[in-house]
């Protein structure tokens, strides 16, 4: 393993003013995105949709720092026939694959789910190495259930077994590996709740990372931040977030990891940003601390894009604004007046 190569990946992964743009929907998400704006899913509107984001140049060159592609989305040229991986390297910006397979149901434990992929998993990033990909993505999903009766220790701590196992593989085959263990927004558990499962769950993941042998300098944590459930009726304050979410992650996350890429899980754009930001300006960090974001990232150019090819360029600003906000978010300098000047 070349841990100074590795090392250099994540570190550009999370450099200030920079972050990641997760554009790896898997075909059944794309198409209830695609539904929602009344664009049908084939696979030349999925690849027209992305590859309109990775020609936001301005954005793209100046706040994203890598991009997580799908499967098919990787093998993908644009109409002109450059393959999407070079729009997005020509842009500054490093190509990611999601590589998990996504979620089956745990067995003896209901309602919770492990994610799957861990087979010819060597095969398929030494395959996605050579296509271009500098990282891979492997999201492991936490629920957190009513009444506090989940989740159980089988499901955290086989999937916190499978995201160490599946980092091992990635840095063996060159490739920096975003450990994401998502504890899901769902539900009406408070933030405090919210605090108690995330700590155990990333305790159990970098316990997992050492007996794998995971180098902790070539990997990016992909976490959620500390919100309460989004049924929940005690709502928590920006400030309260970030000040909880910098506490939670001191105690969990050891200094050499070179950065923290936060999903944002069903937040609002703009609260997605607003906690980032926080965050930020909280100061003395022992990590960077930036965004992977999707759907507060994708949300407003998909809906201002709508398929309709005249409305491409207001899409790309749109997307470009998100990319701008969220940049300053990971340098403490966000200000909400700059989304209303937008407006
Ligand atoms: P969201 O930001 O929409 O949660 O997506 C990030 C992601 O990549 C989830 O795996």
């Amino acid at each position: 393993m070349n841990l100074s190569e590795l090392n250099k990946v994540a570190t550009a992964m999370v450099a200030p003013g920079r972050g990641i743009l997760a554009a790896d929907e898997s075909t059944g998400t794309i198409k209830k995105r695609l539904d929602a704006i009344g664009v049908e899913s084939t696979a030349d509107n999925r690849r027209d949709y992305r590859e309109m984001l990775f020609r936001s140049t301005e954005g793209m060159s100046k706040h994203i720092s890598g991009v997580i592609l799908y499967d098919e989305t990787i093998r993908q040229n644009a109409k002109d026939g450059t393959p999407l991986v070079k729009l997005i390297e020509k842009a500054g910006s490093l190509p990611g694959i999601k590589v998990d397979k996504g979620t089956k149901p745990l067995p003896f434990c209901p309602h919770e789910v492990i994610t799957e992929g861990l087979d010819g998993l060597r095969e398929r990033l030494s395959e996605y190495r050579g296509i271009g990909a500098k990282f891979a993505k492997w999201r492991a999903v936490i629920d957190i259930g009513a009444k506090h009766v989940l989740p159980s220790y089988t499901c955290v701590k086989a999937n916190a077994h499978a995201l160490a196992r599946y980092a091992a593989l990635c840095q063996d085959e060159a490739i920096v590996p975003i450990v994401e263990p998502e504890v899901l927004m769902d539900g009406d558990h408070d933030i405090d709740r919210c605090v108690e499962v995330t700590t155990w769950v990333l305790k159990e993941t970098f316990q997992e990372l050492f007996y794998n042998r995971v180098v902790l300098e070539g990997m990016v944590l992909k976490p959620n931040m500390a919100v309460p459930g989004k049924k929940s009726p005690k709502r928590a304050a920006v400030q309260e977030v970030a000040e909880k979410t910098v506490r939670m992650l001191k105690a969990c996350v050891p200094a050499a990891v070179p950065g923290i890429a936060f999903l944002s899980g069903g937040q609002s754009d703009e609260e997605a940003t607003a906690h980032l930001d926080a965050i930020n300006k909280l100061g003395d960090l022992p990590w960077r601390v930036t965004f992977s974001y999707g759907r507060a990232l994708q949300a407003a150019p998909q809906k201002t894009w709508s398929g309709k090819t005249e409305n491409v360029a207001a899409a790309q600003r749109a997307f470009n604004h998100r990319a701008m906000m969220n940049g300053l978010a990971t340098l403490g300098q966000w200000k909400a007046d700059l989304e209303r000047k937008a407006a």
